[in-house]
């Protein structure tokens, strides 16, 4: 019996490799709900497989969401630098062995059949992060394992200078914690985002970055982001149908409160940056 399930693997391997290299970015095998419920909505499983729940083990052994980010690569995960450095702690004070990356899921806790877990190998944090101001709160995760493509795990694409927004443009937002509206904590939500002028987040924050934030979401409070949101995609489609990571969720407030919009970082100002680092950890971004 063991030696069968020794002689079977190497076949297996074998037909994982050809999918994973002709899997296109920003391509859902299911498509995102795109029609207007503005507070959000669950999402269609598995509408948004490029979703990563980042979770961490507490000193008193639970598991806490820590936030979110999106596949870019086999091994690369995009997500924000605060997670892993912010007032009093830095990625040194962390046991990364101890964090988990779940792929492929829907439910938070439960267990879904298309579910794999990775693990951290190393994190790079963009030099100019300030823990205070939240500046370049960008981050990339270098995955241990291959991570394996199939229709409910795949990779975002890179906004690249073509892609520009503007106001009004509706984005959306996937994440495990705006749970306001569904009142479902268990599943992946989605809430559409407008972009706002960045006015209204230059008046509502003291310290918002217009040259490299984004300001979305709504000015008379509808619908906030929370702690596991940090580091969700702001997802916008191109005219070709294509989904590409145009911000990443970094700052608002409690989203309970849900008074103001999200400040997000302007992913297109950061692809050159991001493509270097993967090339230099041996995985070049491939589109
Ligand atoms: C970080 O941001 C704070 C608040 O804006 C600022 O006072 C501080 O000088 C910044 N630190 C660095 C190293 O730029």
């Amino acid at each position: 019996m063991k030696s069968l399930m020794l002689l079977a693997l190497p076949a297996v391997v074998l037909c994982q490799l050809s999918p994973q290299t002709s899997v296109p970015c920003g391509t859902p095998v299911v498509q995102p709900i795109t029609k207007r419920i503005v507070g959000g909505r669950e999402a269609a499983q598995g509408s948004w497989p490029w979703m990563v729940m980042i979770v961490a083990l507490t000193n008193d052994l639970h598991w806490i969401v820590e936030g979110s980010g999106s596949i870019l690569g086999t091994h690369v995960i995009l997500t924000t630098a605060q997670h892993f450095e912010g007032p009093g702690f830095s990625v040194f004070d962390l046991d990364l062995r101890h964090w988990q990356l779940h792929l492929g899921n829907h439910h938070m806790n439960a267990r879904d059949q298309h579910q794999k877990v990775y693990h951290i190998r190393k994190v790079i944090i963009h030099p100019g992060y300030n823990v205070t101001s939240l500046k370049d709160d960008i981050a990339l995760i270098i995955t241990q394992e291959a991570i394996e493509y199939n229709d409910h795990t795949r990779p975002a694409c890179l906004p690249d200078a073509i892609h520009h927004y503007h106001v009004g443009d509706i984005c959306y937002l996937p994440g495990w914690g705006s749970t306001l509206t569904t009142g479902d904590d268990e599943v992946l939500n989605q809430v559409d985002m407008p972009i706002l002028d960045d006015g209204v987040c230059s008046r509502q924050f003291r310290d918002f970055l217009s040259d490299t934030e984004i300001c979305a979401g709504y000015e008379t409070g509808i619908k906030e982001f929370c702690p596991s949101d940090l580091g969700s995609p702001l997802m916008c489609k191109d005219g070709n149908g294509i989904w590409y990571i145009q911000g990443l969720a970094s700052s608002g407030v409690d989203c309970h409160i849900a008074r103001y919009p999200g400040v997000y970082e302007d992913v297109s100002l950061y692809s050159d940056w991001i493509k270097q680092m993967m090339a230099t950890s041996g995985y070049p971004y491939e589109y």
